[in-house]
């Protein structure tokens, strides 16, 4: 084939190709067919709305809570196969990296795209070993809790304030900040961490060992008692640097979409890590682990494992530790953190929950109920064991998968900021609620009313003044901060407003008219306003105000002069 008909027929090919790769949906109100672009196997949800029944319609939408099938964001951070158990982090195999690598190397792969080289390895590991130490105030900070406090509370609450002392992490779109707050971040991670726990413990704060390894600082910040120099063990020190790795990121979970969700509000990464953290504690998400060693506590013996086994089949309690969204097979996670809690079970002593565990895994892989709905042991199954039998505190599990997870949620942060697609989360609802105009009672409810009339008693430096305002559906009271005349007097002398309703009240939620349903749901009335009463000098004034706009919270859209609203009655549709 000469280069010419070649490129003729690749053409047609292509072009073939490309008319293929679209959806005709068909709707079947109007008869109307649309043409949908597919590309990677997804249609974008934004070619719906070009499906409506009349121009006025706001057009199709998609439903699908809990995120079953959409996805929120493109990335190349991670990859998983949920049929076939595999999970890669930027194309290298979790097996591998757990074999050969390091999470601090791992960390550096998520975040750069590239496992490091030597020089890289040593300036990485510089930076976040020398951005270990956490301020005293933080540590006051710490104290501040009670001694039974959950640690991953603690967490929670202190990485948030850690936005407090670093004020250039407000610089998202900075390169260089970025790279500085996630050396923080990675670096006092595992420093706070062992803070909250030796708080729960009345133990006096380890300051970090900058010249032991990542695991093994951690390790030694825990542990550490009298010991001038603190040893860790290699195994204990090499087989939390696994867990680490197997936990570092697992694509769009339940708090990366909150990092994401959050961090497109362009809040400060600290702030976004900590509302992450809290998707993290909940007990189907990274409290699980803890979840499952109370389980298998409550269990308490191999022999009743059966019965146990029978109330979740009859929806009783849930297997914990079993079942995943994403994987419909074995979590490969699960496989290493098997092998790896038999090293350190040889080591440390058997844990006696092992065996309840290996008859659950046993009973569940078997069983008809567990086998169709694909329930396989998840990372969190094991985990737990090895952690206590490292000596750790139930308490702590969700945090030992913070500290790792920190470098999945960092990476994932930076590639929404840098996505131009992206912008602030925000989905679509539809709205069953009510869709009839209601009225708020006449003087509903009288005594707050009163109350916010005496609590805004005209304050000289302020001379703000309450007056109340009464539509023919709403009470609203707001004050005038300072009020238009410089001598002002008192509210009962300043007069009252006046109050006239535009139309936009008069389209309440109109169900034959889609635009102003929607409209209305924006902004539920307008209002102009007037002012007037007797100034100081006994002269009567009488001022027309701008144009007051209240939406469906009662929020005030655009004021009048001088005026800040509170918002007294209900207004809700
Ligand atoms: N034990 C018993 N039944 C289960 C379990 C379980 N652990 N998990 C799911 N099922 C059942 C559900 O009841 C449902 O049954 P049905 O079809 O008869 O109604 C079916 O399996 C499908 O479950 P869903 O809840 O639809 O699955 P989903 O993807 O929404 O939930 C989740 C996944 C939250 C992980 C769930 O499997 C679960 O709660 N597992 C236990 C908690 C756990 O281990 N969480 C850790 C997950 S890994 C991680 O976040 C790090």
């Amino acid at each position: 084939m000469d280069s010419l008909t070649s490129t003729a027929t690749t053409k047609k090919t292509d072009a073939a190709a490309s008319s293929r790769e679209t959806l005709t949906i068909t709707d079947n109100r109007t008869g109307k067919s649309y043409d949908v672009p597919i590309t990677h196997g997804t249609i974008r949800a934004m070619d719906l709305r070009q499906i409506k029944t009349d121009p006025a319609d706001f057009g199709m939408m998609s439903y699908d809570p809990a995120y079953n099938n959409t996805a929120s964001c493109i990335s190349r951070i991670t990859y998983i196969d949920g049929d076939q158990g595999i999970l890669r982090y930027r194309g290298y195999p979790i097996e591998e990296l757990a074999e050969k690598s390091t999470y601090l190397e791992t960390a550096y792969l998520l975040l750069y795209g590239e496992l490091p080289n030597e020089k890289q390895l040593k300036d990485w590991t510089w930076h976040i070993s020398h951005h270990t130490f956490i301020h005293e105030s933080i540590k006051k900070f710490l104290d501040g809790f009670h001694y039974d406090a959950h640690p991953m509370g603690m967490m929670i609450s202190t990485i948030a304030a850690l936005s407090t002392f670093y004020h250039d992490a407000k610089d998202i779109l900075s390169e260089e900040s970025r790279k500085k707050q996630t050396y923080r971040m990675i670096g006092k991670m595992p420093t706070i961490a062992a803070f909250a726990y030796r708080h729960t413990l009345g133990m006096p704060f380890v300051y970090p060992d900058n010249e032991l390894s990542y695991p093994g600082n951690f390790l030694n910040m825990l542990f550490r008692t009298s010991e001038t120099r603190y040893h860790p063990n290699p195994t204990l020190e090499r087989a939390l640097d696994i867990l680490f790795i197997l936990h570092a990121d697992h694509e769009q979970n339940c708090s990366t979409n909150v990092i994401r969700g959050v961090g497109s509000s362009h809040v400060d990464p600290y702030s976004a890590t900590a509302a992450a953290i809290a998707a993290l504690y909940g007990p189907l998400h990274g409290g699980a682990n803890e979840e499952v060693v109370r389980m298998l506590h409550e269990i308490g013996s191999v022999q009743k494992v059966p019965d146990f086994i029978k109330r979740v089949k009859a929806g009783e309690t849930k297997l914990m530790g079993f079942g995943h969204r994403v994987y419909k097979h074995y979590d490969p996670r699960a496989r290493i953190i098997k092998r790896v809690a038999y090293e350190v079970f040889e080591l440390m002593g058997k844990n006696p929950l092992l065996e309840i565990a290996l008859e659950c895994e046993r009973i569940a892989l078997e069983d008809e109920y567990f086998v169709k709905r694909k329930l396989y042991p998840n990372v969190d199954f094991y985990t737990g064991l090895i952690y206590q039998s490292m000596g750790f505190p139930t308490t702590m599990f969700p945090v030992l998968f913070a500290i790792p997870r920190t470098s999945g949620w960092i990476a994932q942060w930076q590639e929404l900021l840098l996505d131009p697609e992206q912008k602030i989360a925000r989905p679509r609802q539809i709205y069953l609620g009510t869709s009839r105009w209601k009225s708020v009672p006449e003087n509903f409810p009288a005594a707050r009313h009163t109350r916010e009339v005496s609590r805004c008693t005209p304050v000289p430096q302020f001379r703000s003044c309450c007056l109340r305002l009464s539509t023919v559906d709403y009470e609203l009271v707001f004050s005038c901060l300072p009020f238009p005349r410089t001598n002002c007097r008192p509210a009962e002398r300043c007069g009252i407003v006046k109050a006239s309703e535009n139309s936009m009240a008069e389209l309440p939620n109109n169900p034959a008219n889609a635009a102003h349903r929607r409209r209305s749901q924006r902004v539920l009335m307008q209002l102009s306003v007037r002012i007037y009463g007797v100034d100081t000098q006994g002269k009567p004034f009488d001022e027309e105000c701008d144009t007051l706009a209240i939406n469906a919270h009662g929020a005030l859209r655009t004021g009048p002069r001088n005026a800040t609203l509170h918002h007294q009655g209900r207004t809700g549709v």
